[in-house]
């Protein structure tokens, strides 16, 4: 049994004993113990694909902080790697395919990877996790969206513009579709075998949905995703096993999100979290939504500012249910480390 199950009671929409909070990126460059490790490691993938470093540096955040989940450590960039576009990390350049998928012959040729052979390392990991935790707080799972992933293949990297996908997406949709199609098969294996391996929640990562116009959003990410929750297995040794989708700047299809059979919309902050909960509270839980950036005030200031998220969030209903305290997006690299006991503290302590 979970001694801290407050993160999924609160995805089901259950009491809880306080307001449970993750942040995501919560193991990363902001904490010197990570960078530590991940020197020691040799580079970022090794640190991935190593299963007892990838675990070290999952516990290092708990260690430090009273969260209530823990997030497996690993990167949405794995699946495009192990269908062979061939990732690497250019130092202060992020993430870089050798092979980005522009030919139609190439985009034909894709298929989706077996998780159990060339994911392995992931799933050790997410085993070796899982019983580190020993049932203290629940492990999630993540993956990329498909079209978050399509963007960083088709781009071959980062991308300010999305030229080369969005030029797909409007001259050869085909193509897209093709692309979006495996890798939604490839995300739903994917997600699975990390249920199989011990994940007790999964999150799909959409960061770049929100550069879609409103068509082309519901057609290329939001029906992939709905696609890939539909073939989720949704339950493991009697627990249920909640899915989060979080499109960066969905906010305006916060509906259509809520209708996609996941069980809680994650939010950015640009998003009142009080009229969220009124448009969609009845039907999901809401995961989110500080500014990341409140993080660099002085301490006061950011319990101030999380006060005001959960003040939000409870004008909308007459209790705190449904609410996972997150922020908008991940915690910023140069982030004082100590500056987080405050948001911590803000949000446990609520109401003051
Ligand atoms: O949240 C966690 O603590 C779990 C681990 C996690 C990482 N990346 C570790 C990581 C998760 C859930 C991700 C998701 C991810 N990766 C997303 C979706 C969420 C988001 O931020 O929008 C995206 C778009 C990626 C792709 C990616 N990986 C980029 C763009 C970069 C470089 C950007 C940067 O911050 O420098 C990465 C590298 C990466 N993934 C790091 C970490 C801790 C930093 C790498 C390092 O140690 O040098």
């Amino acid at each position: 049994m979970l001694r801290n199950d407050n993160f999924l009671r609160a995805l089901s929409k259950q009491p809880v004993t306080r307001i449970p909070l993750w942040l995501m990126r919560q193991a990363g460059r902001y904490l010197p113990e990570y960078c530590e490790t991940r020197k020691r490691a040799g580079g970022f993938m090794t640190l991935c694909q190593s299963a007892d470093l990838a675990c070290e540096v999952t516990l290092q955040p708990l260690a430090r902080y009273d969260l209530d989940a823990a997030i497996l450590f690993s990167d949405i960039l794995t699946v495009p790697d192990a269908m062979g576009l061939g990732l690497y990390f250019e130092t202060g350049e992020g993430p870089r395919f050798q092979r980005p998928l522009r030919e139609e012959q190439a985009i034909n040729e894709l298929f989706a990877p077996d998780p159990y052979d060339s994911l392995a390392y992931v799933l050790d990991a997410t085993r070796v996790i899982r019983k580190a935790l020993d049932n203290s707080v629940p492990l999630i799972g993540f993956s990329g969206s498909p079209y978050t992933l399509a963007c960083y293949m088709v781009e071959g990297g980062s991308s300010k513009d999305f030229r080369h996908i969005k030029t797909m997406l409007y001259t050869r949709p085909d193509l897209l579709h093709r692309i979006l199609t495996v890798t939604s098969q490839a995300v739903t294996a994917y997600l699975n075998a990390q249920i199989e391996n011990g994940a007790q929640a999964v999150m799909l990562f959409d960061t770049w949905g929100g550069s879609l116009s409103n068509a082309a959003y519901q057609e290329f990410s939001l029906a992939y995703m709905r696609q890939i929750i539909a073939g989720l297995r949704r339950e493991r040794d009697g627990e249920k096993i909640p899915v989060i989708v979080f499109t960066k700047g969905g906010g305006l299809w916060l509906e259509s999100i809520a209708e996609s059979g996941c069980d809680a919309v994650g939010l950015d902050w640009t998003v009142s979290l009080g009229d969220a909960r009124r448009r969609v509270g009845g039907k999901v839980a809401l995961q989110g939504n500080l500014d990341p950036n409140v993080l660099f005030a002085p301490p006061q200031t950011i319990a101030l500012e999380a006060e005001k998220v959960l003040a939000s969030y409870q004008t909308a209903g007459d209790d705190m249910t449904g609410l996972v305290f997150n922020l908008g997006h991940g915690i910023s690299q140069f982030t004082p480390p100590e500056h987080v006991h405050a948001l911590i503290e803000a949000v446990h302590g609520y109401p003051r």
